[in-house]
């Protein structure tokens, strides 16, 4: 009989990435994924530190990991705990000293290490701690075959941050930044698509600034790529039908990225590009090293290059020194852009990061700060589905819906789209008439031709 694996993955999608990888590197030990942590031979709890509540709910989680643990031990059986991810990274100790039953705790960059470190608990019954940042990169490491990840992929190209925003513990739990080389990169991608993906989403902390190692017959002669040059690369992946990245920085935007957005075809015309901020004074405070004039002047770049595209961003409210100006800056940037969908949260003071020790603003502001800012986002976004009505739009499907003959698939802007279709439709493009909006998705109907603007 398989063993049993459960793995609850926080945070962002290169944890996604990285659980789905965890699973493949305990597949040849008989592990197969389950859904429940309730008797699971091995619970990983795959743990994000970006914001205090993401890190607290792992010890929340923990306490009723502990029940299903002693629960298994009073069967005689043994059920392996680990923590993984960033919370384990950033505070490995305080993990091992406030819940002792866990068996292994890793970071983001060793969990290739997984296979070791589940024979040493095994074997010697006491609990493992890995935090180190290797020299050599985990993804020499990682199995080269590629379960089915489903129609949609993720893949890690880069890890990282060199960055250093003043609010941000990215640059602690993950490290130094670092790019994979191409050819792996390629490689991955075919992998991906063989075992069914249509679409891949390249992924990193700061996925635009990739400068990988090129392949020895790199086609610039260069000895590295940037993003620009591998989206083109990789959109030669026969039945690759769409490409898309994040997360971005405004910083690394540059011209073979924006011509990527123009020529390659593959590439969908949505982006992510956080800006945090309106306020120049407060961008400069949380050291993103660039104005909102410079983000301006990308997007206006971006639009000239593909029209149709699509915004989103992060935001930040509340962060210290914010005055009622600065939050007034980013209102009307946010007017003035106009954002597809959006991520926006009260500043969270994370321990080591230099904005934690700046005078913080009362947790009353940062809350009506942050209504107000949902609100015109909400609106936002409610405007842009709603443009999407009449439409034919090009959908992929991905999975079936919440109601019997229903499927649900992507609109080339990320909108969840429903409609009513065949199982088989699943990992095909299909055009797709819009009847109606909701605040985060669209309702349509299978239609017979795709309008040309909808491509
Ligand atoms: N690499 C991305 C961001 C990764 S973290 C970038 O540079 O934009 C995802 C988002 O979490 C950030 O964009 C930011 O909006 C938010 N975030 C990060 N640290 C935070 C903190 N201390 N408090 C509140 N939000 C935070
Ligand atoms: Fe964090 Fe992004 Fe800034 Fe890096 S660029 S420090 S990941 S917010
Ligand atoms: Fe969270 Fe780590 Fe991602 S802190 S957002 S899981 S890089």
């Amino acid at each position: 009989m398989k063993k049993r694996l459960f793995i609850k993955t926080y945070g962002c999608q290169m944890n996604v990435y990285d659980s789905a990888r965890m699973a493949e590197l305990v597949a040849p030990l008989d592990y197969a994924p389950v859904e429940t942590p309730d008797g699971a031979d091995l619970v990983i709890l795959n743990t994000c530190h970006i914001r205090e509540k993401a890190a607290e709910k792992v010890f929340s989680e923990l306490g009723g990991i502990l029940r299903f643990k002693r629960a298994k031990e009073r069967q005689g059986e043994r059920m392996l705990v680990a923590v993984a991810g960033c919370v384990a990274q950033a505070e490995g100790e305080e993990i091992m000293r406030r819940a002792p039953f866990v068996d292994m705790v890793f970071g983001p960059q060793t969990y290739h290490r997984l296979p070791e470190m589940i024979a040493r608990a095994t074997r010697e019954g006491g609990s493992v701690l890995d935090t180190s940042f290797p020299a050599q990169p985990k993804f020499d490491h990682l199995p080269a075959t590629r379960s089915e990840q489903g129609v949609s992929a993720f893949l890690s190209i880069q890890e990282g941050c060199d960055k250093f925003c003043t609010f941000c513990v990215v640059p602690y739990t993950r490290g130094a930044e670092f790019s994979r080389p191409t050819a792996q990169v390629i490689a991955e991608a075919e992998r991906l698509v063989a075992a069914g993906a249509r679409e891949i989403t390249l992924l990193g902390q700061n996925v635009n600034a990739y400068h990988g190692a090129a392949p020895p017959s790199g086609s610039n002669g260069g000895s590295e790529w940037g993003l620009g040059e591998l989206l083109c690369a990789v959109a030669r992946v026969p039945a690759l039908e769409r490409l898309r990245y994040t997360t971005s920085h405004p910083r690394d935007v540059d011209d073979a990225l924006i011509a990527a957005h123009r020529d390659v075809e593959q590439v969908m015309p949505f982006l992510h590009l956080p800006v945090q901020s309106g306020s120049d004074r407060v961008l400069a405070a949380m050291n993103r090293r660039h104005t909102a004039d410079d983000y301006r002047r990308t997007v206006q770049k971006l639009r000239q290059a593909r029209a149709d595209l699509a915004l989103s961003s992060d935001f930040i409210v509340g962060y210290p020194g914010e005055s009622e100006l600065d939050f007034r800056a980013t209102l009307d940037f946010i007017a003035e852009i106009g954002f597809a969908q959006s991520f926006s949260f009260k500043y969270s003071p994370r321990p080591g990061t230099p904005a934690a020790g700046e005078k913080q603003l009362p947790e009353e502001v940062k809350a009506e700060r942050l209504a107000e800012l949902q609100a015109l986002l909400q609106k936002q976004q409610r405007a842009f589905n709603a443009a999407s009505v009449g439409r034919v739009m090009a959908v992929l499907f991905e999975k079936p819906g919440r109601h019997d003959g229903q499927l649900v698939g992507r609109s080339p802007y990320l909108q969840p789209v429903h409609a009513e279709a065949a199982p088989e439709t699943i990992g095909k493009i299909m055009p797709v008439r819009i009847i109606s909006s909701h605040a985060n998705s669209l309702s349509g109907v299978i239609a017979g031709d795709l309008d040309e603007a909808a491509q």
